[in-house]
C-alpha cells in the first residue's frame, strides 16, 4: 500500500521536475566531463548552462549521443560504465522539454565541479618535455570528424626494471586530446622514429614493431588512469622510454601540450605480468563506396588466458565491432560489443571480473565497415580507399591479461604475434620473453 502510494507520488512529482530534482542526474552523468577543466566542450554545471541550450541538449540525449559510452549489446559488466539509465534520461529530457523550470522562489544552485581523485601514494610523474603545440587545423584539411595521431618519446632513465600496477595521463588540452596509449621501449625504436621526423615528436602510430601501443594501457575521454586489478602488474625493462601515442582533434586554435604521464608502482607481492594479445584484421582493404564490408578474424588461444581488459581499435569507417569467445565446451561468450563505434571515444575497457578463457578458445572478432558518404563519421568526404599505409587498414582488439604462468604467457604472446605477422606484410622482431621467477 505504501509502495503504491509512493510510486504515484513519485510519478506525479516527476512530471513537474525542477532544477533541484534533475541536477543530481546532470551531476552524475554530465558534469564529470562538462566542467572548465574537463573534456566536454562547455560546462554543464549551472541551471543556465542547461537552460541556455536546452533544445540542443534534449536532442543529443534523445539520440543517445551523450554521455559517450560505446559498449552495448551483451558486453559483460565493465568498470566505469557510463550507461545512463533510461529513467534518468527520460526525466532530464522531460525537464528540458518543459522549459527547464526552477522551483518557484528559489535561486537555482549550481553543481560543484567534480574533484579528480589524486593518484595513489608513491606514484611518480613523468612530464612530456617536448614543446608540442596542437595545431589549429588538422594535417589533412577539409574533412569531417578528423583526429590526428602524434607520438612522443618520454625517457624514464630507469636503472632497474619497474613493476607498475597503473598508469595515468593528464593533459593540458582535455577538450582536444581524446586517446593516449602507451608502450614501453627499451630498444630505442621510438627514438629512431623521432630522429627521422624533424618535427617535435613524430607523426606515426605508436606501435613499435610487434609491441602494440596500449600494451602498457591507455586513457580516453573522461578517463585519466588505468589501474590493474590485484594480482597483475606491468613490467617495464631497465633503461626504457615511454612511447605515447596521442590522438587529438584540432579545435581551431593552437593548444600547447603540457602533458604528464603517471606510473603507479606495484606492491611488492607476487603478481602476474600483463601481456598484450592482439587479434583482428591488419590487411584491411575497403574501396571507397563499399557500404557493408564485413571483416572477421578467428584466433585460437594456445593456452588458458585470464583477460582483464580490452582496447578496441579501428578508424571511423568502421561502424560496429564485436569480440566474442567460442569456448571449447561449445558455449559462446561476448567480450566486447560496440554497436556504434566512434574512434573519438576509444579507450580501454576493464572487466569487472576476470574473463578466464581456457586453452582452445577461439576469439572471434568481427567488424562492419561503411566506406560510403552515408556513414556520417567517415573522415573523408568524398570517401577514400581504406588500405594499408597512410590510411591504415587495421581493425583489432588488444586483450590485456596473463597466462597461468610465464611460459603460458610467452606462448600466448608468440602465437598472437606469429598470427598477426602472417596476416601482415612482414616479420618483425619480438620483444624479450618474460623471465620465469627465479627459485629463492
Ligand atoms: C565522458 C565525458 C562526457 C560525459 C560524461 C558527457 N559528455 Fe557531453 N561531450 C563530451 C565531449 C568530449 C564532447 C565533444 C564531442 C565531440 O566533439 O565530438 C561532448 C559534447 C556534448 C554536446 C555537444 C554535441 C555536439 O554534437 O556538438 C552536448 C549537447 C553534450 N555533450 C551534452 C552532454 C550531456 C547532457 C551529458 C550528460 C547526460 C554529457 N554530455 C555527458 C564529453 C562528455
Amino acid at each position: 500500500m505504501h509502495a503504491i502510494l509512493f510510486c504515484l507520488l513519485a510519478s506525479t512529482t516527476n512530471a513537474a521536475d525542477t532544477w533541484s530534482d534533475v541536477s543530481p542526474i546532470v551531476s552524475r552523468h554530465c558534469s564529470t566531463c562538462h566542467h572548465d577543466a574537463g573534456s566536454g566542450p562547455f560546462p554543464l554545471l549551472s541551471h543556465s548552462d542547461l537552460a541556455g541550450r536546452r533544445r540542443f541538449i534534449a536532442e543529443i540525449l534523445r539520440r543517445k549521443l551523450m554521455p559517450p559510452w560505446l559498449p552495448g549489446g551483451d558486453s559483460p559488466p565493465l568498470h566505469d560504465d557510463r550507461t545512463m539509465p533510461k529513467t534518468d534520461r527520460t526525466r532530464l529530457i522531460a525537464w528540458l522539454d518543459a522549459g527547464a523550470p526552477t522551483a518557484e522562489g528559489t535561486e537555482p544552485v549550481a553543481i560543484t565541479p567534480p574533484i579528480t581523485p589524486s593518484f595513489p601514494a608513491g606514484t611518480f610523474t613523468v612530464p612530456l618535455d617536448e614543446p608540442f603545440v596542437i595545431p589549429p587545423e588538422t594535417i589533412e584539411n577539409e574533412h569531417r570528424f578528423h583526429q590526428d595521431t602524434w607520438c612522443f618519446v618520454i625517457p624514464l632513465d630507469n636503472e632497474d626494471p619497474l613493476r607498475v600496477r597503473g598508469i595515468g595521463w593528464k593533459t593540458a588540452a582535455p577538450q582536444s586530446v581524446h586517446t593516449v596509449t602507451l608502450v614501453a621501449d627499451d630498444r630505442g625504436r621510438g627514438r629512431k622514429r623521432d630522429e627521422v621526423d624533424p618535427r617535435v615528436g613524430f607523426e606515426r602510430d605508436g606501435d613499435l614493431d610487434r609491441d602494440i601501443s596500449g600494451s602498457l594501457g591507455g586513457v580516453g575521454i573522461g578517463l585519466d588512469r588505468m589501474l590493474l586489478p590485484p594480482g597483475f602488474h606491468w613490467s617495464i625493462p631497465a633503461h626504457s622510454d615511454l612511447v605515447a601515442e596521442v590522438k587529438y582533434r584540432p579545435l581551431g586554435r593552437a593548444l600547447p601540450l603540457g602533458d604528464q604521464a603517471y606510473l603507479v608502482p606495484a606492491d611488492d607481492v607476487a603478481s602476474r605480468e600483463v601481456i598484450a594479445v592482439v587479434t583482428g584484421v591488419n590487411r584491411l582493404k575497403v574501396p571507397a563506396g563499399e557500404k557493408e564490408h564485413e571483416a572477421e578474424d578467428r584466433f585460437t588461444l594456445p593456452a588458458a588466458f585470464d583477460v582483464i581488459a580490452v582496447i578496441p581499435r579501428a578508424r571511423n569507417e568502421c561502424r560496429s565491432m564485436r569480440l566474442s569467445a567460442n569456448l571449447p565446451d561449445g558455449t559462446q561468450r561476448t567480450l566486447l560489443d560496440i554497436p556504434d563505434w566512434d574512434a573519438h571515444f576509444r579507450r580501454p575497457y576493464l572487466f569487472k571480473s576476470i574473463q578466464s578463457l581456457p586453452a582452445g578458445t577461439i576469439l572471434v572478432s568481427r567488424f562492419i565497415i561503411d566506406n560510403t558518404d552515408g556513414n556520417p563519421r567517415n573522415p573523408y568526404d568524398p570517401p577514400e580507399d581504406l588500405r594499408i599505409g597512410r590510411r591504415t587498414g587495421v581493425a583489432g582488439f588488444t586483450l590485456l591479461g596473463a597466462g597461468s604462468d610465464a611460459a603460458a604467457s610467452n606462448l600466448l604472446l608468440k602465437t598472437s604475434q606469429r598470427v598477426m605477422d602472417r596476416r601482415g606484410s612482414q616479420t618483425r622482431p619480438s620483444r624479450t620473453p618474460i623471465p620465469s621467477p627465479k627459485a629463492p
